[in-house]
Order: structure tokens, then C-alpha cells, then sequence
């Protein structure tokens, strides 16, 4: 078994992978497979918990989930990537992990509250949901990790995590390590209509767009809107196509266009080219990795099954010693 330190994390197949998803844990991802024995999986479970009326997209949105992390950059040859419910074992530690978590610390989880309050297209009443953060401390504490490369809004879930295994621990002994987060900066991605980045809006740049539709979107683009003529100093502090160039264009072009903006030199149709250009740079090696992975059909399925045998024999270990803990063998 490798020497490295472990980590794993997952994400919910809720459709294609759009800038935001790239910076915000994608990257971090993908330098992490170099240095630590990393887990990523597709968590179609959770998926259900609130998706459970209409499941019909989860086959196809893992498929193209795992397309997208591949063409991304993470590499299965260095990574384990699997799929969650093809791991019997992660139902079965969830099992067991919800006879000693209280009912209370469920009730009282931060997300579970504001997620009940604010989605009302949906009847999140049902006991999966409430129970979502057990299945994640099983996804978790399952592979004995380190750390969980996550974003900011997964704290509350990553901390129950904690109690949880540490309660295992107090209980039937030592076996869960407490695993830290491994943070991505926030990354501010905002949709290009300046509301919330989402496939529902269509106001994303998703990973797997053409530049071609994406050049179309940016053109349509708001940004100062008290910009009106380019003689109009303008402010990329609230504009919406600024926090792009952050994330993709180099430390001097920001300041260059930084300049431009409010000195009226740079118009904001040339500001939209240098992004273009710098987004296409990005883009390219990905869209050739797709159209690599694209022309082999079935290697998505294959991918999954070699990381789902891997993923499936550490968890079996694991299952082994908790089952003996809590006097099942
Ligand atoms: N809750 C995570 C999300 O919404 C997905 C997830 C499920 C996860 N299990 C996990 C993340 C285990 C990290 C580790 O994105």
C-alpha cells in the first residue's frame, strides 16, 4: 500500500462542470493526486437525498462528470476515481455510524437548516437528507485520510465528520484519524449575469463549451453597467467579467487592465478579447483530452471499474475492523 498521505473527497453529479468548479476544487484536486494517494468519487447517493423524485440524470451526469475531471487533468493512472454506490461498504459504515450519532447533531447542522428553509421546489422531509452528513463521515472516515480537499461551504459537514469518528473512537476504540479540510480560496465566479454561476440560469462557462458559444455568451456580457461609452472610466471592482481575468489572466495583465478600466484607455470589448484569449489557452488541452477520451467509448466505464475495485478493497479492510469493533464479526 502506497507510503503517501491519503485524502478523498467527492461531489454530487449535478451536471456539466462549469469555471467555478475548476477553480473552486477541480485544480486542487488535481495537484493533490501528485503528492498525496487520493480518493475522488462521483457521490450519487447524495445525489438522491434531495434529487430522489427524478433520478433519471444521475447514470448519464456521472458519466460525464468523470469526463469532465478526466479531460480536467485528474489522471486515473494517479488517483482512485470511483463511484459511491458502486461501494456497498460506504451504505453499510453509514449504517453503523447513525447508531451513535444523536439525532440532534443532525437537526442542529448549519447546511441541513438553511438548505430546509431555503429550497422549496423540493420535500427535503425525508430521512435521507437528514442523514446526509452521515454517509459523508462514512465517504470519509472509510479511507482513514488526513485531509478532505473541499470547498469553504463543507466545514459544517467536514467538522461532524470529526465528532462522529471521534465518538466511534471514544466508544470502541481507536480507528478513525480526525481528518482536516484542505481548503481551495474561495474562488469568485460569478455567472456571467452577475447572479449565481448555474446550469439552471445558463449563465456559466462550462469546461466542455465550445469556445465558439462561449465567445457568443462574453459578448453578451455585462460589465460596469455605468460604463456606457469607453470614454467612461469604468470599475472592475463591480464588474462582472474582472473576477474572470483573476482567476485566468496573469498578475500584470490584471493590473494592465485594472489601469485601462479606470483611466478610459481600455474599452471593455478589447478587455473581452484579452480574456477570450487567455480562456481559449486554458481551455485547449482540455478540449483535447476530451476529444481523446471521447473517441474511445467505454473508457469511462472502464475507468470507474478499475477505480471502484481499488476504492471497494481498502473499504473492505476498513469494514473489517469497524464490524469487529462494534461486535459484529
Ligand atoms: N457534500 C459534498 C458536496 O455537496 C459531496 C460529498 C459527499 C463529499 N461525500 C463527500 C465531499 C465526502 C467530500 C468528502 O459537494
Amino acid at each position: 500500500m502506497s507510503q503517501k498521505p491519503r485524502t478523498v473527497s467527492g461531489m454530487r453529479p449535478t451536471g456539466p462542470l462549469h469555471l467555478g468548479h475548476y477553480f473552486g476544487v477541480i485544480k486542487n484536486w488535481i495537484a493533490l493526486q501528485d503528492t498525496e494517494d487520493a480518493y475522488f468519487f462521483v457521490a450519487d447517493w447524495h445525489a438522491l437525498t434531495s434529487d430522489y423524485a427524478d433520478p433519471s440524470n444521475i447514470g448519464h451526469n456521472t458519466e460525464a462528470m468523470v469526463l469532465d475531471w478526466v479531460s480536467s487533468g485528474l489522471d486515473p493512472e494517479k488517483c482512485v476515481i470511483f463511484r459511491q454506490s458502486r461501494i456497498k461498504e460506504h451504505a453499510e459504515l453509514s449504517l453503523l455510524l447513525s447508531m451513535i450519532t444523536p439525532l440532534s447533531w443532525l437537526e442542529r447542522n448549519p447546511t441541513y437548516k438553511e438548505q430546509l428553509q431555503q429550497i422549496s421546489n423540493k420535500d427535503l422531509g425525508n430521512a435521507g437528507f437528514l442523514c446526509y452528513p452521515v454517509l459523508m463521515a462514512a465517504d470519509i472516515l472509510m479511507y482513514l485520510p488526513h485531509g478532505v480537499p473541499v470547498g469553504e461551504d463543507q466545514l459544517p459537514h467536514l467538522e461532524l465528520t470529526r465528532e462522529i469518528g471521534r465518538r466511534f473512537n471514544y466508544l470502541y476504540g481507536d480507528l478513525f484519524p480526525e481528518p482536516q479540510a484542505l481548503l481551495t480560496p474561495a474562488a469568485k465566479c460569478p455567472g456571467l449575469d452577475g447572479r449565481k454561476m448555474s446550469k439552471s440560469y445558463n449563465n456559466g462557462i462550462f469546461l466542455s463549451e465550445s469556445i465558439d458559444e462561449i465567445s457568443k455568451k462574453i459578448a453578451k456580457m455585462y460589465t460596469d453597467p455605468a460604463r456606457k461609452r469607453i470614454s467612461d472610466p469604468g470599475n472592475p471592482d463591480i464588474c462582472n467579467l474582472f473576477p474572470y481575468h483573476v482567476l485566468l489572466s496573469s498578475p500584470e495583465e490584471q493590473n494592465e487592465i485594472r489601469l485601462g478600466c479606470t483611466s478610459a484607455t481600455l474599452g471593455c470589448v478589447e478587455c473581452k478579447k484579452i480574456f477570450l484569449r487567455n480562456l481559449k489557452a486554458f481551455l485547449e488541452p482540455l478540449h483535447e483530452r476530451r476529444a481523446a477520451l471521447e473517441a474511445r467509448p467505454g473508457c469511462v466505464a472502464e475507468i470507474l471499474d478499475a477505480g471502484n475495485a481499488r476504492a471497494r478493497k481498502f473499504a473492505a479492510a476498513t469494514m473489517e475492523k469497524a464490524r469487529a469493533m462494534m461486535g459484529l464479526d
